[in-house]
């Protein structure tokens, strides 16, 4: 962690006026997430009287955090790790995504009730988008079969052609494939497969597909010498590479990808863009994607 600048501080500083109106992210633990500095940033920078707070909430009392919320007045709230099952649990009505992925990680709170949406998957699609990286028609290497793994291919399912995940846990890349096949609310687009995450399979793979995504933690600070890719496998060199950490902001992998001469991104841009997408749900107005991004790299 760089130490913050005035500037950064001054993001932060929330304008709390009589009508402010609250937003937060509820996590256990909290506080290391960068959406209080990028959401205040935004707020600022359109001279909104919003403001974004950690919110520090036990899992066994996710229940009563999200009905304080509503007798607070909040406008909403993000739900990030434990939370994002416990808040699809907890509201009225769900999103698509939302219901598709099983997990919610942005509340609505409105007259009608509180809705449930699923930014991560939105938040992929514009990040692969803004790196030049357009999933239509693609064969997308998806690596991991986790909770960040059921957006990504939700939001691969409706644009690729075909889906290929693979996990350590070949049983959980199964169950994730046929429940994404399952889920979709229009039939995906996309055919998806599964297999297992070794070498033998991806060598296997590699000179068919146009995108590799990692959502797996491999790489990710402090075992920054990890990577999902094996290092005596060649990257596919025509492939796009995009890494959902974005700490360390070049992993492993994006190395591995760039040496062979393939286009990289890391996972900032779906952060941000996650965050984009919760922001104009409430708000109803444009996010500052620039400025988000700048309040990201300054506590990043
Ligand atoms: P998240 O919700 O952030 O996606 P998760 O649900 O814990 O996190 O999923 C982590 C994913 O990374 C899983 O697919 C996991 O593989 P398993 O299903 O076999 O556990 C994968 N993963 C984590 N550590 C790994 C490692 N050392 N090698 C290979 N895969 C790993």
């Amino acid at each position: 962690m760089t130490p913050l600048t005035l500037d950064a501080l001054d993001w932060l500083r929330p304008n709390l006026l009589g009508g402010t109106k609250l937003v937060g992210v509820m996590g256990w633990p909290v506080e290391h997430s960068v959406s209080p500095p990028m959401h205040n940033a935004a707020f600022r920078h359109l001279g909104l009287d919003w403001a974004y707070v950690p919110l520090p909430v036990r899992p066994q009392e996710m229940p009563e955090a999200v009905a304080g919320l509503r007798a607070l007045g909040f406008v909403g709230a993000n739900a990030t790790v434990p939370h994002k099952r416990m808040l699809y649990d907890l509201v009225d009505a769900l999103s698509p995504a939302a219901r598709a992925i099983g997990a919610a990680n942005t509340l609505h709170i409105r007259p009608e009730g509180l809705l449930g949406h699923n930014t991560d998957a939105a938040g992929f699609q514009r990040a692969l988008r803004e790196a030049d990286m357009p999933p239509e028609g693609s064969h997308t290497l998806v690596l991991g079969a986790g909770g960040a793994a059921r957006a990504v291919v939700y939001a691969l399912a409706s644009s690729a052609t075909t889906v290929t995940i693979l996990n350590r846990t070949v049983a959980k890349a199964e169950s994730l494939a046929n429940a994404m096949a399952d889920a979709m609310s229009a039939p995906a687009s996309a055919s998806i497969e599964a297999g297992p995450l070794d070498r033998e399979t991806m060598a296997r793979y590699s000179s068919r597909v146009n995108l590799v995504v990692n959502t797996t933690p491999l790489g990710m600070w402090p075992h920054v010498e990890c990577s999902p890719w094996p290092a005596d496998l060649p990257f596919p060199r025509e492939a796009g590479c995009y890494d959902l950490v974005y700490n360390p902001r070049r992993t492993q992998l994006l190395r591995q990808a760039e040496a062979a001469g393939a286009a990289i991104s890391d996972g900032l841009g779906m952060l941000v863009h996650q965050g984009a997408e919760a922001f104009e749900l409430w708000t109803q107005q444009s996010a500052p994607v620039a400025v988000m991004r700048a309040a990201c790299e300054a506590v990043l």
